[in-house]
């Protein structure tokens, strides 16, 4: 994964795009496998129950994360996405909050 993080962000650098908010979300999401539950699209959930993220405010939804990560959001499925975010740094939560904004 590292392996992979680090190809695309020298990928991004060469094609000048580093700094750019919205190609670091999206790669995060695909990176941080944040896809294999909310779905490709953001809009795709695999569970009925799981949110859709698509369009989501991205002040609410970097707070979300946070809450998760912290433990203080816990409402009982709240546990498969805390393992998730507890390795995430919260500068990439929000990263990845803001592209979510744009779709
Ligand atoms: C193992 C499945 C799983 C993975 C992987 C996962 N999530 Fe989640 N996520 C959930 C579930 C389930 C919830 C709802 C938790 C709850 O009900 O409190 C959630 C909630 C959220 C919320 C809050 C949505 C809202 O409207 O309050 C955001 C934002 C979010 N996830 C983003 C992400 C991001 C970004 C990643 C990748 C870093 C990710 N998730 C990875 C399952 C997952």
């Amino acid at each position: 994964m590292k392996t992979i993080a680090m190809v695309a962000g020298a990928a991004l650098l060469s094609l000048g795009l580093a700094g750019n908010v919205l190609a670091g979300g999206a790669d995060l999401y695909k990176t941080k496998a944040c896809f294999s539950c909310h779905g490709a699209d953001a809009e795709t959930p695999i569970m009925p129950t799981y949110p859709k993220l698509a369009g989501q405010n991205a002040i609410y939804a970097f707070n979300q994360m946070k809450d998760i990560k912290s433990g203080k959001r816990n409402n009982g499925q709240t546990i498969v996405m805390k393992g998730i975010v507890a390795a995430i740094s919260d500068a990439e939560l929000k990263e990845i909050a803001d592209w979510l904004a744009t779709l």
